[in-house]
């Protein structure tokens, strides 16, 4: 493995519309965090830079639809959002943000270098208006039916009912949804950079010299650069943001994903007048951690834009999570359904390193996962208080009883008791193999082995009562458990810092170095020692419950707020209903289609034959609890292909105001092909 000089390690730089939740924290910032502070403590030169991303549409929506201006909204949300992540221990060496002076600079002559390399390509075509709220709009502002399903809520990027990637001018019946109005086409010049020159290099990039990325990372990037990459408009028609430096672009910034991954460039330069050293010598290794959603924008655009440019390093890493959900929702701003991070600490004051916890312990690392109040009230009841907490507070307060709070002189000590001080050292061991490959929760898991190591040697050796018949082994036995103790506050402290930094002051014991962890006499015989106070306590049900209550408040909320139901539609002939066959059928097997998200391919049993339908179900149902579910079906609609495969036929959802899909079932067991009238 390449051994390096430095690392750069870049967190997501958050959009400055809302505030942090813990989908961000468990998906980003917990992990950039172990990862920073385990670096620091190893004594590697190591900065960790992050900030506001101040610009895109939806902040400019948001100014609009508050009556303020864009500025008004990313000042806001730069404080608070900075404030929450101090509050949080998330140690970025700087904060700084995409509508500072430096990062202007920056994004231009980034730009301008591009360009006048002659790197990008200029295209001039039709867009989408908005001819009442005067701005051209970004295909997700665009909705209309879609012409693969029917969907009559797909966006002009993705129909999310079918899955399938669309452009606004193949949608029926756009509208607009800044203003509700029908958009018009306008011509309008942007500058591209064309990908597809970079795709060869990209594929030798990663599929070859990047096998070592996460499954996920890679899987994603190679289904990308498997289906072609095109010319990536990096301009955009808009007054907010960084204007496009060449001479005749007025009304025209750079689009969003072009400047925020220059946010880095920029925070560096902020931090230190040395900034070249981390993104320009080859011995530094950048790692940029983020959430699944920007996969495409750092491992594939940014890494082209810095390639195009010529002077910068690439990342070697880019250890993206997938999503956290929340009590079995997807985390959303708009539904108010997330944990926000500054309520959290108003509800469970001092109590930031049990989330951080629990989010790392259940960090959506390799598929999508879900927060749960309960389960978050075991990690701390079950874990941090029964296994950590608890050997930790038996070891101090007994030395505190017996020697006064001395590290008592160890005796002759037994073959348990080297076997389990050389432990120490294993699991120092195995937290660095797992923090080095970007394995969190494992890496926490190892931790508290430590922490488990020490409980059952304790309950083992029971020294409190072999204080009546042999006082002298109790010293040995106690030395032993302060030595773990005292490793304990190294290994654990990337995870719980808070928590960490109240056992090293209990305990005087100040070290931050890494490299000792592992040192089974780290703690010398006469060390002082004071009495110590609870390091995690409680959580009890009714503080659980309010959580889980202000929920269902919210979901409630919801669905009253959400849009009535959809308008009757105009009448149809009875001869025009009965010319459908909507019958009754059975699923016989189910399966996901590969390379998509959203659909299954289902093997059905309609009581006339059996045949294959596509559906764009797979987010609401796991294949495996479909065989033998009774369904209902439209078995005389056109065979349409789908990813390749023929579908033959459609099966009936009802689709909830929350967009969520359920099926449509008879009450009770019918047989197959009964027709639905
Ligand atoms: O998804 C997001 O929240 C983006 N604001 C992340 C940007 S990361 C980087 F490119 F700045
Ligand atoms: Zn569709």
């Amino acid at each position: 493995m390449k051994s390096f000089k430095r690392y750069l390690v870049t967190s997501a730089l958050p959009y400055a519309n809302g505030p942090i939740h813990i989908g961000h924290l468990a998906g980003v910032y917990v992990p950039s965090d172990i990862y920073t502070r385990y670096l620091r403590m190893k004594g590697s030169d190591v900065i960790s830079v992050c900030g506001s991303d101040e610009h895109g549409v939806p902040i400019t929506l948001k100014a609009r639809k508050e009556g303020i201006t864009p500025q008004e909204v990313v000042d806001r949300y730069h404080e608070l959002n900075k404030k929450a992540f101090e509050d949080f221990g998330i140690t970025f060496d700087i904060y700084s943000r995409t509508s500072s002076k430096v990062h202007y600079d920056t994004a231009s002559e980034f730009f301008r270098k591009l360009y006048d390399k002659g790197e990008f390509i200029e295209k001039s075509g039709g867009q989408y208006y908005d001819e009442e709220a005067g701005c051209f709009l970004a295909d997700r502002y665009i909705t209309g039916t879609c012409p693969h399903c029917g969907n009559g809520s797909a966006y002009g990027d993705q129909c999310e009912k079918c899955g399938t990637s669309l452009s606004p001018s193949e949608l029926i019946n756009p509208q607009s949804t800044v203003s509700g109005s029908k958009p018009v086409l306008r011509d309008t010049m942007h500058w591209y950079l064309p990908l597809d020159r970079y795709e060869p290099w990209l594929r030798k990039w990663i599929l070859q010299e990047h096998t070592e990325w996460k499954t996920n990372v890679y899987g994603q990037c190679k289904s990308w650069l498997d289906q072609g990459l095109q010319p990536r408009a990096v301009s955009r028609d808009l007054d907010w943001g960084v204007p496009v430096p060449v001479e005749g672009a007025d009304g025209k910034v750079l689009y969003v994903w072009f400047d925020a991954p220059i946010g880095y460039i920029s925070a560096t330069k902020e931090l230190t007048p040395d900034w070249e050293k981390y993104w320009k010598d080859s011995e530094t290794k950048m790692v940029h951690f983020i959430g699944k959603d920007n996969i495409v924008f750092h491992c594939i655009i940014f890494p082209a834009m810095l390639k195009a440019e010529g002077s910068f390093i690439l990342p070697e890493n880019v250890p993206a999570n997938e999503f956290l959900n929340l009590e079995n929702d997807k985390i959303s701003t708009s539904r108010n359904w997330a944990v926000w991070l500054h309520e959290y600490l108003t509800d469970f004051p001092g109590m930031q390193d049990v989330l951080r916890y629990s989010l790392c312990a259940s960090a959506p690392e390799t598929k999508d996962n879900d927060f749960t109040w309960k389960e978050f009230q075991a990690r701390n009841n079950n874990e941090l208080v029964a296994i950590l907490g608890n050997f930790v507070n038996r070891t101090l307060v007994l030395t505190n009883n017996y020697y006064e709070g001395r590290v008592p002189e160890p005796g002759a000590t037994t073959p348990a008791d080297e076997t389990v001080l050389a432990e120490i050292e294993n699991i120092r061991k195995n937290v660095e193999t797992s923090l080095e490959t970007f394995r969190f929760r494992e890496a926490l898991k190892e931790a508290m082995n430590l922490a488990r190591l020490g409980n059952k040697y304790l309950a083992d050796s029971e020294p409190w009562k072999v204080i009546k018949s042999d006082p002298e082994r109790v010293k040995t036995i106690m030395n032993v458990a302060l030595q773990i103790t005292a490793n304990l506050t190294i290994i654990c402290e990337p995870f719980l810092p808070f928590s960490m930094q109240k056992l090293r002051d209990w305990m005087n014991f100040e070290t931050l170095d890494w490299n000792r962890a592992g040192d089974k006499a780290i703690l010398k015989p006469g060390h002082l020692i004071s009495k110590p106070g609870l390091l995690f306590s409680k959580i009890e049900d009714e503080a659980i419950q309010k959580q889980v209550d202000r929920l269902m408040e919210i979901k409630k909320a919801n669905q009253a707020a959400t849009s009535p139901a959809a308008p009757a539609k105009d009448p149809v002939t009875y001869d025009d209903f009965s010319r459908m066959d909507i019958r009754t059928a059975t699923i016989l097997e189910a399966e996901k289609v590969p390379k998509t998200t959203k659909l299954l391919k289902l093997k059905i049993d309609t009581g006339i034959d059996t045949r294959t339908i596509v559906s764009g179900i797979a987010e609401y149902y796991q294949p495996e609890q479909l065989p033998g579910r009774q369904i209902s079906i439209i078995a005389n609609l056109e065979p349409r292909k789908i990813k390749g495969i023929e579908s033959q036929g459609m099966i009936l959802m009802a689709e909830d105001r929350d967009g969520r899909l359920v099926m449509v079932s008879p009450s009770e067991k019918v047989s197959n092909g009964s027709m639905i009238k």
